[in-house]
């Protein structure tokens, strides 16, 4: 549906404050406005804290919606994901060169195979890899567990025609690695914003069940704080690189600490035999 479909669809009052939205007014100014025009005075307190909830509710709407229905050109311009900023920063970029270099050294003519990853909606790293000759008829399946980010993923998808995306899952990543065999993936991309405590067990999963096939590549992004305070006494970087040594079967190929908007750490893996 078009955007100017979905916005007439509306109610009058909900419409008023996206069209505010839209003229990049500020919450202040919006508020202000609406105030005015409700005759909605300061004291009136209760009145006043429903009008911010709909103007933040109509951003998000306008973010779901407005962005999502620009063309691709526009759309790679505003690269920024739906709810958080992981998909920015200097570092991160660094992070998905070197794994387009490792992953175009590693990727075998004809190899069907999917690779599982985590690719938010704004799929990023997904198009860097899709832009490569190399890398052109592999296909890409996510999961995604947010519901805002899956069905702005979903909508990216098929506005932009993004054929190299299966449809994604709308759940939690350990469960399809729990039920994933030997060979499964061409590659598997855990970029996780979370901590390694919480999704230890599906890392430990994905490598000991060799899920990846010989040759593929794993990248894992975990984050080494835990609610915005380090995890004390338990070192993120020893205890990854220790579980990946259990399995005598992968080798580092690159690692790295970071901090774009909040402390990570990441490592590139190569399944050897
Ligand atoms: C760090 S972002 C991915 C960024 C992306 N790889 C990039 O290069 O910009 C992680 C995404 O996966 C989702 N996610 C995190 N943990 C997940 C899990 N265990 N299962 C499914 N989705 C998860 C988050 O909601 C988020 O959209």
């Amino acid at each position: 549906m078009k955007f100017e479909t979905k916005l007439e669809k509306l109610s009058k009052k909900k419409k008023e404050v996206v069209k505010l939205v839209l003229k990049g007014f500020s919450k202040k100014k919006i508020l202000t406005q609406i105030s005015k025009k409700r005759n909605v005075t300061p004291e009136q307190k209760n009145s006043y804290r429903a009008i911010l909830a709909h103007i933040t509710m109509a951003i998000l709407w306008v973010k779901l919606n407005k962005v999502v229905a620009l063309p691709p050109k526009e759309l790679k311009l505003k690269e920024k994901a739906v709810l958080k900023d992981w998909s920015e920063g200097k570092s991160k970029q660094i992070l998905r060169d070197t794994l387009e270099v490792e992953v175009v050294n590693a990727t075998k003519k004809n190899n069907h195979k999917p690779i599982l990853t985590l690719s938010a909606d704004m799929c990023i790293t997904e198009l860097q890899l899709h832009k490569r000759n190399e890398l052109k008829d592999c296909k890409f399946l996510s999961c995604e567990l947010e519901p805002v980010v899956f069905e702005s993923l979903v909508k990216n998808i098929y506005k932009n025609n993004w054929t190299f995306m299966q449809y994604p899952l709308p759940f939690e990543i350990g469960k399809l690695i729990n039920i994933s065999v030997k060979d499964m993936y061409s590659h598997l991309f855990l970029d996780f914003c979370q901590s390694l405590k919480e999704h230890y067990h599906t890392i430990e999963t994905a490598l000991k069940n060799n899920i990846v096939s010989v040759g593929g590549v794993v990248w894992i992004t975990v984050s080494t704080h835990i609610g915005g305070t380090l995890n004390k006494g338990y070192n993120t970087k020893t205890e990854l690189l220790n579980l990946v040594k259990k399995y005598n079967n992968y080798e580092i190929k690159f690692k790295m600490s970071y901090s774009d908007s909040s402390p990570m750490y990441s490592v590139i893996l190569k399944r050897t035999k």
